[in-house]
């Protein structure tokens, strides 16, 4: 009887801080050893001098999220999750919402009927917070808590979720007294619907005019904003999809001043610009419509080296897929809207670790035990999962990625999504995952998709270790 279930040889193991060569032992589903010249595993995989890091931890993207019709997520758990393997990511945290009006726990349990049964890969559930009532405060977010769901997200803007700081100093509270912790989406909703009125008031309605309903001026109000509230919560917080300068320097001065402020960034405020909504009036650019929308060149620039300096604690894909053509995405009822009426959210799930291996480590940009930090090991330890998930050594869960160095050409044709369009499409990039195991099982093999629907497990989350746990 060998050893091990699977044995992978030659491996150069990455993981936030070391760099080495060895031979993965991997037994029920875990790492159990590791070192040179293991005994034979039952199946073998040889990877031959290349890059085995963990696999991802996505912890943020969208999965069929309830929508007002005529408007569907492209994703459910099925589609997301085997784009997600093929991708590289093993570990993927979508949002249960509540609605205005609905409990907490029913936005959980019909959350878990849309992912019962279809996951490929392990999943966790952050909360939407959208309607913080007494009971909500009182009984069911501490309970969900205790239960495994330990982080929420809060809005800033967008009227069906947002809260005012009344509500978010509430909820920023409960993240305090029971461990969890608090994602916000910082934008300053008021100034984003007066400038949104004036700009159709003056038929300006393309894509584009997007980004110019939302500078980065109301990024920066919003994270000042709530930077301040947690501070007077005195609790950790995490900002999401930061975008551009004005915000990465409030995060800043957060942190010189001992505040714990955490941040989050994804691919699109690296690879895309406000040009990519349109340099014209062409509908062309709705494909781009997110939330912060990406801003200028240079810009790009200053989120790199966030990522380099440690500014960002999260790279995230922001996942929120919506298909171009048809009536259910981009075209709401089938037509050119104006552009406050486009889904915000653009597909990533399957890109993101490439883009940032290929054009972060194999461009210099950042090492690669900075890039095991930010897509796996940190995001585990925010949301309670680590050292279960995100980490590569003796014990955590054997999702692993082996690195394919070479060069293509991106096309959305190559990817597992449910989207019609990737915003990368013709993209030259240097590295793919060869090999991608979720519990030591081959998801991708390079070629193609073999998970099994289903096999992905809900993950029941700790508290987050991100920082040393409070004492009293
Ligand atoms: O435009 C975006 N980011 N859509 C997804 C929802 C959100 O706010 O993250
Ligand atoms: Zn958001
Ligand atoms: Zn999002």
């Amino acid at each position: 009887m060998p050893d091990f279930d699977l044995v992978i040889r030659n491996a150069r193991a990455v993981t936030a801080s070391d760099l080495f060569d060895c031979d993965i032992g991997v037994k029920d589903g875990r790492i159990v050893q590791l070192g040179q010249g293991l005994a034979a595993g039952a199946r073998e995989i040889d990877a031959a001098g290349r890059h085995v890091t963990p696999g991802g931890v996505d912890a943020h993207c969208h999965l069929d999220q309830p929508e007002p019709p005529p408007i569907r997520m492209a994703d459910g758990f099925d589609s997301g999750t085997r784009s997600a393997a093929c991708g590289g990511t093993t570990t993927v945290i979508p949002f249960a919402l509540q609605q205005k009006g609905q409990s907490l726990r029913d936005a959980v349990a019909d959350y878990h009927r849309r992912a019962d049964g279809q996951a490929h890969v392990d999943y966790a559930f952050h909360l939407i917070v959208s309607d913080p009532t007494p009971t909500v405060l009182g009984e069911e977010l501490p309970a969900l808590i205790r239960e495994g769901y330990t982080s929420f997200k809060i809005y800033m803007t967008y009227d069906s979720l947002k809260l005012d700081d009344g509500q978010i100093l509430d909820v920023l509270a409960v993240a305090r007294e029971h461990g969890a912790m608090a994602m916000v989406h910082a934008e300053n909703a008021e100034c984003i619907e007066w400038l949104s009125r004036r700009l159709e008031a003056a038929g300006r309605t393309a894509p584009r005019y997007h980004a110019h309903a939302r500078p980065m001026l109301v990024e920066r109000e919003a994270t000042h904003r709530a930077i301040a509230l947690s501070e007077l919560v005195d609790v950790p917080i995490l900002i999401v999809h930061v975008s551009g300068q004005e915000a990465v320097e409030q995060i800043r001065w957060a942190r010189a001043h001992g505040l714990h402020v955490f941040a989050e960034t994804c691919p699109q405020y690296l690879f895309l610009t406000a040009e990519d909504l349109g340099i014209d009036d062409s509908y062309e650019g709705a494909r781009c419509v997110c939330s912060p929308p990406p801003r200028g060149r240079e810009n790009q620039q200053v989120i790199w080296r966030g990522l380099a300096d440690g500014l960002f604690t999260i790279f995230s894909s922001d996942h929120a897929p919506y298909r171009f053509e048809g009536g259910e995405g981009k075209h709401p009822g089938g037509e050119e809207r104006p552009f406050r009426h486009i889904p915000n959210g653009i597909p990533g799930l399957e890109t993101r670790m490439a883009l940032l291996w290929s054009e972060g480590v194999m461009a210099g940009r950042i090492t690669p035990n900075k890039f095991v930090e930010l897509t796996a090991t940190n995001p585990a330890k925010a949301y309670g999962l680590h050292p279960r998930k995100g980490s590569l050594s003796v014990g955590a869960d054997a999702d692993l990625v082996v690195w394919d160095e070479r060069e293509f050409v991106l096309r959305n044709t190559m990817l597992h999504h449910d989207v019609d369009y990737t915003p990368y499409e013709g993209m030259h990039l240097s590295a793919w995952p060869a090999v991608t195991l979720s519990r030591g099982e081959v998801v991708w093999d390079g070629a193609a998709f073999r998970g099994t629907r289903g096999a992905g497990r809900f993950l029941r989350c700790g508290q987050p270790t991100l920082l040393p746990r409070r004492r009293g």
